[in-house]
């Protein structure tokens, strides 16, 4: 037991939360973070767009939330998010972008890291003046395709995140994790303030 204890690479994970309101660059940024430090992205809001897309009964379930700029149901979301941890046994570590965003969710989330031996080493949450979030959301709703970056659906997803996830900011500094970014310099800069933090507990892999 001991033997496999130690071979298990659950156990010199770093695992990060990048945390912020919709179009605050949790996307834009963690490519960047994937890239130096070799990390596992894991978007909730990507997966759900995959299951969308595939027209998975999960994704029919999801659509009807999504389009309202409203939450899917925490059940729906930790589910999926299990699975995708066990897909990747040795990943140098997962960047869980746009999850947690409620209580229940990131308390699961301790409670499955913690039955892997691993944990949440580092939140950052990004933030942003509203009036930007908006011009970006439908500066980019232009090009990307997405059904929610229409301004009525971003204004409810602003709301949907002041009202359920921002306390999950509190959940993280309770526990002596959260470290506040300003967001909304330009991306190589944001990215250097990120990166100053992440580097206290990882390297760049050149
Ligand atoms: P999700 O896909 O997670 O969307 P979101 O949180 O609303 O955030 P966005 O992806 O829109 O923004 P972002 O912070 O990633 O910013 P980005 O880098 O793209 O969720 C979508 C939906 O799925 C939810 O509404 C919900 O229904 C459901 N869902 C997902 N996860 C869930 C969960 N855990 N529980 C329940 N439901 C869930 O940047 C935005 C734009 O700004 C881009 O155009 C970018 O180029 C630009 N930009 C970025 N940084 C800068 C900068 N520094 N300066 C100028 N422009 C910038
Ligand atoms: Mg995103």
């Amino acid at each position: 037991m001991v033997i496999f204890a130690l071979h298990n690479n659950f156990l010199y994970m770093f695992n990060l939360v990048l945390f912020g309101p919709p179009g605050s660059g949790k996307g834009t940024q963690s490519e960047n973070i994937v890239k130096t430090y070799k990390l596992q992205h894991i978007s909730t809001g990507d997966l759900l767009r995959d299951e969308v897309t595939r027209h998975t009964p999960l994704g029919t379930e999801a659509k009807k939330y999504m389009d309202q700029g409203l939450l899917v149901p925490d059940e729906v979301v930790i589910g999926m998010i299990s699975g995708k941890i066990d897909d990747m046994p040795d990943a140098r570590g997962f960047i869980f972008d746009g999850f947690p965003r409620t209580r229940p969710q990131a308390e699961a989330l301790d409670k499955l890291l913690e039955f892997k031996g691993t944990k949440i080493n580092l939140v950052l949450a990004l933030e942003v003046p509203e009036p930007e979030l908006i011009k970006r959301l439908i500066g980019r709703g232009e090009t990307s395709g997405r059904s929610d970056d229409t301004e009525e659906v971003i204004t409810k997803r602003i709301k949907e995140y002041h009202q359920k996830t921002q306390p999950v900011a509190s959940y993280y500094d309770e526990q002596g994790k959260l470290e506040r970014v300003v967001g909304n310099h330009t991306i190589p800069e944001t990215f250097k303030t990120l990166s100053k933090h992440v580097t206290k507990y990882l390297l760049p892999v050149a």
